[in-house]
């Protein structure tokens, strides 16, 4: 029986939704976090949301003796790993810092794990490790490489926790393979924060919206697809929550071992889609400039999600025209965040 459920990184973006949604569907998530990129402001909010009051530990995952202290007495039945940093270009200036945090700290956490009989993980990765994928939509059978250091940890994270499965048969993880999650809780109170300029595109073009950057740059505009701009795909992010929820429950069903699904929507969209449909759910008119490429951009970056469709009983639900309107609605409501 699954009940209690570590999120790790449980108060950031995609951690919060996720405790959220275990929260409506009876599971008592635990939240870590160091609040390195997250703020402890979100808990009060969270608990409103989840309507009970939350179990918060505030741990680094890279402090091990803290972390083997916290599961001594801990009870936990599942642990959904997202703590994590994820800046691309930092990783490029600071690799070590990302394999300390990434790899070092998700080895703390499965030897924490191990060492107290906890079997049932679901690991944080993300579609960046199919790097310029041949075949689009891409299947989970597509080749995998990384073409920088964040990239590189979630495939080394990838090759550990398949080798981890294949040492303890009793062992389940799942990776689940995130694409493009962008929106925010209906509630509007939870979602990104809009901490500094955002390299992510959404979060740039609501920080134009709220007037506090000038224009959205359109990194390249002649790429080999229908309007030039670069192809991805955006899901929202209750369908992510509700991935790993479904995860969760193919774990409580019996499945051991290790395997990897996507979580997207099969659907993909371009910058120009993106602005218009933002402009279209919020009524502002973007200002937007034609920019040169950003390095390590690929053209085409889109979902085959018919594996997780079938074996999680899962597929996303939300369109693009929720994904702009409730994203927009939590930083309209919520311009500084968590203040
Ligand atoms: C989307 C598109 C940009 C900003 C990244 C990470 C990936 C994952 C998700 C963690 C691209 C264009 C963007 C802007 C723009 N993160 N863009 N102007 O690059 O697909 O994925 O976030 O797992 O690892 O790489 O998302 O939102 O940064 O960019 O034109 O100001 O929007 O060129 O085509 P991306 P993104």
């Amino acid at each position: 029986m699954i009940k209690r459920v570590l999120v790790t990184g449980g108060a950031g973006f995609i951690g919060s939704h996720i405790v959220a949604d275990l929260c409506e569907k009876g599971y008592e998530p635990i939240v870590l976090d160091n609040f390195s990129n997250s703020s402890p402001k979100i808990i009060p909010v969270l608990e409103k949301i989840c309507s009970k009051k939350l179990e918060l530990v505030q741990i680094d995952i890279k402090d091990k003796e803290k972390l083997f202290n916290f599961f001594k007495s801990a009870s936990v039945d599942a642990v959904i790993h997202l703590a994590a940093y994820k800046a691309v270009g930092e990783s490029v200036e600071k690799p070590l810092k990302y394999y300390e945090n990434n790899i070092s700290g998700l080895v703390n956490l499965l030897l924490a794990m191990q060492e107290h009989k906890v079997k049932n993980f679901i690991f944080s990765s993300s579609a960046t490790v199919y790097g310029d994928a041949k075949v689009v939509p891409i299947p989970e059978n597509s080749p995998i490489s990384a073409a920088n250091p964040y990239g590189r940890t979630k495939l080394m994270s990838e090759e550990i926790l398949k080798d981890t499965a294949f040492s303890d048969k009793d062992l389940s993880i799942i990776a689940l393979r995130y694409f493009n999650p962008i929106g925010a809780h209906k509630s509007a109170d939870i979602g990104e924060l809009p901490s500094g300029i955002p390299n992510n595109l959404f979060p740039y073009i609501a920080q134009v919206a709220l007037g506090k950057l000038p224009h959205l740059n359109v990194f390249g505009n002649d790429y080999d697809t229908p309007d030039g701009t670069c192809i991805r795909d955006y899901i929202h992010i209750l369908d992510i929550a509700s991935g790993h929820t479904a995860a969760l429950e193919k774990i409580a069903s019996g499945f051991k071992g290790f395997d990897v699904y996507n979580l997207g929507t099969g659907i993909g969209y371009s910058v120009l889609d993106i602005v218009n449909a933002f402009k279209k759910a919020s009524g502002i008119d973007l200002p937007v400039k034609p920019a040169a490429r950003r390095a390590g951009d690929v053209p085409r970056s889109c979902a085959n999600p018919d594996k997780a469709n079938k074996e999680l009983n899962w597929k996303a639900k939300y369109n693009l025209e929720e994904m702009c309107k409730d994203g927009w609605a939590w930083y309209k409501k919520h311009p500084e965040g968590f203040v």
